[in-house]
């Protein structure tokens, strides 16, 4: 797309890619993804605001090419989504200074292999003026990578904050107004990318909880106009207190799993539960992950295969063990055919999460009444322990 003004002096200059399918060869991208650019003029300077992907480079080239002279480019961000334009936006430009948090210097060097004498690095809360418009740089560590920042343009009071309030979303339209999944999208980029840095994202939510806002522009998806609406969002999925549901990942083979799985569905949300099975034969795992953001218990349901675990419900075990979300009870429901470990393996997989493991329930081929019964008191436990912590 060609450079639109968002505000007077401030462009968006970054690709829309529609068509992309998976990120990371990991995370499914239903809407595509932008990689947002944004090139800010003051009186006296220009500066771009991160790059773009490299297979969308020639996106930002034909937006510059009007554009004479950059003397600055900050670098919010180093993965490649947002630094991979960079060696040709330096070398475009000959006179731009790369700017960074101090972290971001040596993986700019590492992960582009600039030079680092075309970088400096900036201060947490340092200026910068541009001519009539001045950017503050603030650190934001860990959304996503140890080295992000986010660049305030005082003036304008517009927050660039590269992946956080970000959402995987193409679209031709610069705001989002009228996107009513937006909130959705937004979770399912922070479930999937900082949920593990929950913590941390709750201090830089304080950090900037005084910065008067008008605009978050972020470098995927659309730009905030209300961003009190995805910081309180932010707020609440942050929040240390999860609710009253519970994410079962499962899996069947020849149907015992899945009658315990039907079984569990039923027994919860008659005891005032909310639950989220995924079949994870056909599941999308940013929905998994975005359930993850609230659960309070997970339960893994798998068949035994040789001795070990169903590797699709292994998956989703091992995937929310990496992504931390704040559930305080697991358990283990499945079944077997002759021995295995399948439960064993499940629970060792998830040293992460702080949970109350409760009793498992595994059976021996079909599931009998006994085996009915012992989900139905997994219910009771899991509706008595969300009481006690005043979920429900
Ligand atoms: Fe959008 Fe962490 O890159």
């Amino acid at each position: 797309m060609k450079p639109r003004e968002i505000i007077p002096g401030v462009l968006a200059v970054g690709a829309q890619d529609f068509d992309r399918r998976l990120f990371d060869a990991l995370i499914p991208l239903p809407d595509g993804t932008s990689y947002n650019a944004y090139l800010v003029r003051g009186r006296d300077k220009t500066a771009l605001i991160d790059a773009v992907e490299p297979a969308m480079l020639h996106v930002l080239r034909d937006c510059l090419k009007d554009v004479p002279r950059v003397d600055y480019v900050v670098s919010n961000h180093t993965e490649q989504d947002h630094s991979g334009g960079l060696p040709w936006v330096l070398e475009r430009y000959p006179e731009a200074v790369l700017l960074s948090s101090e972290p971001a210097k040596p993986m700019l060097a590492d992960h582009l292999g600039l030079d680092p004498a075309r970088i400096r690095t900036v201060a947490d809360g340092e200026r910068l003026e541009l001519g009539g418009k001045a950017f503050r740089f603030i650190y934001t560590p860990w959304v996503h990578w140890p080295e992000t920042m986010s660049t305030y343009l005082e003036e304008d009071r517009i927050l660039f904050s590269c992946d956080w309030f970000g959402s995987h979303m193409a679209q031709t339209d610069l705001f989002v107004d009228g996107v009513d999944c937006i909130l959705a999208e937004a979770k399912r980029y922070y479930a999937e990318i900082m949920m593990p840095f929950r913590k941390i994202v709750q201090k830089n939510l304080d950090k900037i909880k005084d910065l008067d806002i008008r605009l978050i522009a972020p470098s995927h998806g659309p730009i905030h106009r209300d961003p009190a609406s995805i910081i309180r969002a932010y707020r609440d999925w942050t929040d240390d207190k999860p609710h009253n549901s519970v994410v079962i990942p499962w899996v069947t083979m020849h149907g015992s799993t899945a009658v315990l799985v039907e079984r569990l569905i039923d027994a919860l949300s008659s005891r005032g539960v909310t639950v989220f099975p995924f079949n994870m034969a056909t599941a999308d795992i940013g929905k998994l992950a975005m359930s993850l953001v609230d659960a309070a218990t997970l339960v893994a349901a798998a068949p035994t295969v040789h001795v070990g675990p169903h590797p699709m419900v292994l998956n989703a075990v091992v995937l929310a063990n990496a992504l931390r979300p704040k559930v305080r009870f697991a358990s283990i429901v499945g079944s077997y055919g002759w021995a295995g470990k399948m439960a064993d393996t499940l629970k060792a997989a998830m040293p992460n999460l702080k949970v109350e493991v409760l009793p498992a329930v595994i059976c021996k081929g079909l599931p009998k009444p006994s085996d009915l019964e012992a989900i139905d008191k997994l219910a009771d436990a899991i509706a008595a322990k969300h009481r006690e912590a005043g979920l429900f």
